[in-house]
């Protein structure tokens, strides 16, 4: 494993069983579950392995992409922080920092949005899979089969093994999301599509793809910020469900259009891009800042959850969710008030203030507040994981870049600790 501070540090391990010991080398807070397998009781074992049930403890890459130090609420992609992506830099600027590792210069900038621009005509494949689908089906369950489409224009695609067709495919696939997504919204409305307009940005020609409802339509600059905002925030999360899935099945050399539309299969669930949606049904269940005492008192006894709090690796505030706080307030400005927002601010303001909610972490997390902001711009709760899948595209491609330019990597092919029965007798089926 590279690594960035030298180290002569070793793990010591011993055996019970045969009395064996291990020095296992340290090397960037990590040991190599490789070395567990020299310890054997017989010669002819296969070996230790480790057991790490949703690989909560393993760590199966390197990277230089996104940081995050949980405990203290620290998120950066190429180590420029959240923050002040967020403020000062635009979602096509962060896309390119993704991909390629900075920020780009203002010539760089221009190129890349015009590249990006060339790439979004749809094929007649991804239209007429479109057409194939009953207007009330999931959006994701489209999206997903639209990005498939998509790559069945692109047999270059399969080369990934070529470093120049890797980025070529990853614009593209970034490029077209916001195209097949806006396809999915008109579908859904029996509405024909609106091409895209190359002189917008890439969130307002998204937003104008979405809403347009003639051609002088324009885009309200709050909007088009928020979306921007939001898109950049849920651009990359390291090693998360879904990226997970886009390297997994990268790593068997899969096209990355598969590859993709597997992550947006992981990311549909609502144990990971679902969760916002389901804070909303439960800011809509609870009804009114009058029931929250009743409802807190149920999470405390664990007979409810407590949606879009607490998160699997920040221990403390989600820094997405502050910088959400204040878009959510510009969006409100100008949409008018989300009657259910009055009820996430008091849940917020008591979670933050009991010890029960602070020593179980449980603050607010990126979910919390996108989905109120998702509905007063218009969106339907079952869209919701679409937009973030836009947002995620550029994370999923630049993580895949980099495993496939990882000559550490292999095809992923985690073990299994076997229970069942062994060698049993198939009896003929009427015997049974
Ligand atoms: C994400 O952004 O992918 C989610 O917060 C989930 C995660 O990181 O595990």
């Amino acid at each position: 494993m590279p690594q960035d501070t030298p180290s002569n540090d070793t793990l010591h391990v011993r055996d019970s069983r045969t009395g064996q010991e291990l020095a296992l080398p340290i090397t960037n807070d990590t040991v190599p579950a490789m070395g567990l397998r020299q310890l054997k009781v017989q010669d002819d074992d296969f070996g230790m392995l480790s057991y790490d049930p949703a690989f909560k403890n393993t760590v199966s890459c390197t990277s230089r992409i996104t940081f995050i130090d949980g405990g203290r609420g620290i998120l950066e992609y190429r180590g420029y922080p959240i923050e002040q992506l967020a403020e000062r830099a635009s979602f096509e600027e962060v896309i390119w920092c993704l991909l390629e590792g900075d920020l780009p210069s203002r010539g760089q900038l221009d190129e890349f949005h015009a590249e990006l621009s060339g790439y979004q005509a749809i094929s007649d494949t991804v239209a007429k899979t479109l057409a194939g689908f009953p207007r009330d089906a999931h959006p994701m369950s489209m999206l997903m089969a639209l990005v498939v489409a998509a790559g069945a224009q692109e047999p270059d695609a399969r080369n990934v093994r070529d470093p120049a067709e890797r980025r070529a495919q990853a614009k593209k696939l970034v490029a077209r999301m916001p195209v097949l997504a806006a396809h999915v919204w008109r579908h859904r409305k029996g509405l024909a599509p609106v091409t895209p307009d190359p002189s917008l940005s890439y969130a307002g020609n998204f937003l104008r793809m979405v809403f347009a409802e003639s051609d002088d339509y324009t885009v309200d600059p709050v909007l088009e910020k928020a979306m921007d905002v939001l898109f950049t925030l849920h651009g990359d999360h390291e090693q998360n469900c879904s990226t997970s899935t886009m390297r997994v099945v990268g790593s068997a050399e899969a096209s990355p259009y598969n590859a993709a539309a597997a992550s947006i299969a992981a990311l549909s669930g609502p144990l990971h891009g679902g969760a916002n949606e389901a804070v909303l049904k439960l800011l809509a269940s609870i009804g009114s800042v009058e029931a929250i005492p009743a409802f807190m008192e149920k999470v405390r006894n664990r007979e409810a959850k407590l949606m879009g709090f607490g998160h699997r690796v920040y221990k403390s505030y989600d820094p997405r969710a502050r910088i959400l706080g204040q878009i959510a307030h510009d969006v409100f400005e100008l949409t008018g008030r989300n009657p259910l927002l009055d009820i996430a601010v008091e849940l917020e303001r008591i979670a933050l203030a009991e010890d029960y909610f602070k020593s179980r972490n449980l603050y607010p997390n990126v979910d919390f507040y996108s989905g109120l902001i998702y509905q007063s711009m218009g969106f339907e709760p079952e869209y919701f994981t679409v937009l973030f899948a836009i947002g995620r595209m550029p994370g999923w491609v630049s993580q895949w870049d980099e495993l496939m330019g990882d000559s550490e990597q292999k095809i992923a092919r985690p073990r299994q600790v076997y229970l069942g029965e062994r060698q049993r007798t198939v009896a003929p089926v009427d015997e049974r």
